[in-house]
């Protein structure tokens, strides 16, 4: 006999002796009995064969016998839901067979320290949750290189997380939750980039959640709940699309709450109560479309509650007990006060780039001056590939009027604070993008005049096209060409929308191509300055047409200031120009560098994660040439391995 099963079969007392004699036995199972007795200490001489011992649910008592290392060539001992009373099996377990792949314990009342000789270099599963075991997680489990499944949870186990548990970097589940682990999280962890569910709640684990968990690209739960975490949710955190459930409740984190959280998609339960966290909900997390539990009560958030789809179940409960939310009749909260919670950091934020952008704009200004009298001088000369001046189509105001529907909402593509852009459809259907100059923010007429200019001399095919403009005292627009497929910005970051690697390269290849083209080393060249994802356009092919030209910050600039978008407008400034004010075509190679690295790992400069040496280059630069894979965008790896796949398949 090869395989005895006697499942759930009303077994009393002790196990039957004669089962002993059955030396051929390769499996065996006695599971969801009541066995009550100790099991023999011989029981390893005598089935020298087994391969699986299944006991589960049982009440067997004493101790688990050294014998069992006898067994050499068990691979499966499931021991869960029994009455050992004694610290034994802790202290043998590294006596036990070699061959051991799987141990479970759960339930077993089992005492004691994890012994150091845990040496089972097979053991992929290793389940002692809800024991008593006490002591610290020892080094020594680190060697364990096979580990898929460690779980350690509801014991007594105290002192440090174990820096090298990052080694075992074949961990897909790590549950450590419900003990008396301390200190902090080891940022080597962040190597368990196999993780799928990591549970560390109910300890009393301190410090700032390290950066590195932004590489658990595939990890669906974590809990960080219950201890005493500080700091900012690391940013990173953003990356993480596979994952269904984020608990952080019941911590001391501070700070806001990432801006891109709507970019974890597959997110369904999101619990962030019971910390410190300020500033308002980000609008982002309107785009989860199957998160299904929210929890952000008990903190200091403030400003508007998001509507979106997520939101429309959802009832005052997850919003309690904050500062000052505000604007959402359903919740029977005050409206909101514009001015009322604008963060004082922010407002200093707003105010130094408002005087960074003043001295900007001066130099700017100047150097353009100097520019259209240096182009006119040169015009026959230049190779800055002129036309001749076509007549464009005289557009009226009405038929302006008419094309947008009376300026309404719905045609709205984008706003400035020098004025708006539409969408227009003129009576013979061609689509055209209309950009309307608000008249009254002091400025709008000088931009109005320099960008006409500008965009009168330069035509490119990467480079929007004026095509015509509307000028009188009181309107003034430029018509221009429309692009279907909106800006680079809304294909990187927003939910269902999707570039793959050669189409992200192409549009790389399109924006170096218009620059080469206003940076000509034989005559004056053309600085464009704002270089960054809003405003590279693409059109029905994907060809990206670089817009807003030179001024264009200028033209943002003004009521945006108190939005992140002006702001993340700064990680793409070189320093040189930041800081001196000088504008030269380095300024936007530096931005194109910013660019090209955020294209392709879908991450902004602006990043929390970037801050004082860590910046984008560094942390790229770094990443070259083993790591590549850590800094890539995830959706561009995932794509790849369909693809290796496929050709495998
Ligand atoms: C085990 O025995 C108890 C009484 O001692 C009985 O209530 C219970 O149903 C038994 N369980 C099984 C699985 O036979
Ligand atoms: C096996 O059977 C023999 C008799 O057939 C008996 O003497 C012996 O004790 C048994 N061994 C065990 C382990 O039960
Ligand atoms: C059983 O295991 C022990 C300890 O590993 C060893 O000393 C002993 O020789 C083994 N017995 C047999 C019969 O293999
Ligand atoms: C179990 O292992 C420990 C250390 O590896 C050793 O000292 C002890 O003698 C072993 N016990 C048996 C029964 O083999
Ligand atoms: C873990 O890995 C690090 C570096 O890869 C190495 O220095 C260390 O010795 C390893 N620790 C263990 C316990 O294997
Ligand atoms: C994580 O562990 C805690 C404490 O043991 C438990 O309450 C919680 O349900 C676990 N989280 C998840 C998502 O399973
Ligand atoms: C939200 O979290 C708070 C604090 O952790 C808790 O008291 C409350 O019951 C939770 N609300 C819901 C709807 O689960
Ligand atoms: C809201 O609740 C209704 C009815 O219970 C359900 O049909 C709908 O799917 C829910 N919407 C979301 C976004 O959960």
């Amino acid at each position: 006999m090869k395989e005895l099963v006697l499942v759930a079969t009303n077994l009393m007392g002790a196990i039957p002796t004669s089962i002993f004699n059955i030396s051929s036995l390769l499996s065996l199972s006695l599971s969801e009995n009541n066995l009550s007795s100790n099991l023999p200490s011989n029981i390893g001489l005598w089935l020298p064969n087994l391969h699986g011992l299944l006991l589960v649910g049982n009440k067997l008592t004493g101790i688990i016998p050294e014998s069992i290392s006898n067994a050499s060539k068990l691979t499966l001992l499931d021991l869960n839901s029994n009455a050992f009373t004694d610290d034994i099996l802790p202290t043998t377990i590294g006596n036990f067979s070699a061959s051991l792949e799987n141990i479970q314990a759960d339930h077993c009342g089992i005492r004691g320290n994890i012994p150091n000789e845990i040496a089972l270099g097979k053991l992929q599963i290793l389940d002692l949750s809800n024991n008593r075991l006490q002591g610290s997680i020892p080094d020594d489990i680190c060697p364990l290189k096979n580990m898929g499944d460690l779980r350690l949870n509801e014991n007594e186990l105290f002192g440090l997380i174990p820096e090298c548990l990052g080694n075992i970097t074949s961990l897909r589940y790590l549950y450590l939750n419900s003990n008396k682990l301390a200190f902090v999280i080891p940022t080597r962890l962040g190597n368990l980039k196999d993780i799928s569910e990591i549970n560390m709640s109910s300890n009393s684990l301190n410090g700032n959640l390290p950066p590195q968990l932004g590489s658990f690209k595939v990890a669906t739960l974590i809990d960080f709940s219950m201890n005493q975490f500080t700091g900012k949710i690391p940013s990173t955190i953003i990356g993480l699309q596979n994952l269904v459930t984020l608990s952080l409740a019941h911590n001391k984190f501070q700070g806001s709450i990432p801006d891109l959280f709507g970019s974890m998609v597959s997110l369904e339960f999101l619990d962030l109560s019971y910390n410190d966290l300020s500033d308002v909900i980000p609008k982002s997390l309107e785009t989860l479309s199957h998160l299904s539990y929210l929890n952000v009560s008990f903190n200091k958030l403030r400003g508007e509650i998001p509507n979106g789809v997520p939101f429309a179940n959802f009832t005052i409960q997850p919003f309690m007990l904050n500062d000052a939310l505000c604007d959402a009749p359903k919740f029977q909260v005050p409206a909101c006060h514009t001015s009322s919670f604008h963060h004082l950091r922010k407002k200093r934020v707003a105010l130094a780039l408002y005087i960074l952008l003043q001295i900007a704009s001066i130099l700017l200004a100047t150097t353009f001056v100097f520019l259209f009298i240096k182009c006119r001088r040169y015009k026959s000369l230049s190779n800055v590939d002129l036309l001749p001046t076509i007549t464009p189509p005289r557009i009226t105001y009405q038929q302006f009027f008419r094309a947008t529907n009376g300026f309404s909402e719905s045609n709205l593509l984008g706003m400035g604070s020098f004025g708006s852009v539409y969408k227009a459809i003129l009576e013979d259907t061609t689509v055209f993008a209309i950009k309307v100059f608000n008249l009254q923010v002091e400025g709008a007429f000088k931009s109005f005049d320099i960008e006409c200019e500008i965009m009168r001399h330069i035509r490119h095919r990467n480079l929007t096209k004026v095509i015509s403009s509307c000028s009188n005292l009181d309107f003034k627009a430029l018509v221009l060409e429309y692009m279907p497929n909106g800006s680079l910005e809304k294909w990187l970051y927003s939910y269902n929308y999707f570039l793959d690697m050669l189409q992200r390269l192409d549009i790389m290849i399109d924006v170096a191509c218009a620059l080469e083209y206003l940076h000509p080393d034989y005559s004056m060249p053309l600085v464009h300055c704002d270089l960054k994802p809003n405003n590279i356009l693409l059109d029905d092919d994907f060809v990206a047409h670089v817009s807003d030209f030179g001024i264009a910050k200028l033209l943002d600039f003004g009521e945006n200031v108190t939005h992140t978008n002006t702001i993340a407008t700064f990680g793409y400034i070189a320093p040189k120009f930041g800081l001196e004010g000088l504008v030269s075509t380095s300024c936007d190679v530096y931005s194109y560098g910013i660019l090209l690295m955020e294209t392709f790992t879908r991450l902004k400069p602006t990043d929390e994660m970037f801050f004082e040496d860590m910046t984008m280059k560094r942390w790229i630069n770094e990443s070259l040439p083993n790591a590549i894979s850590h800094v890539i965008d995830t959706n561009l790896l995932k794509l790849e391995e369909e693809h290796l796949t496929a050709v495998v398949l």
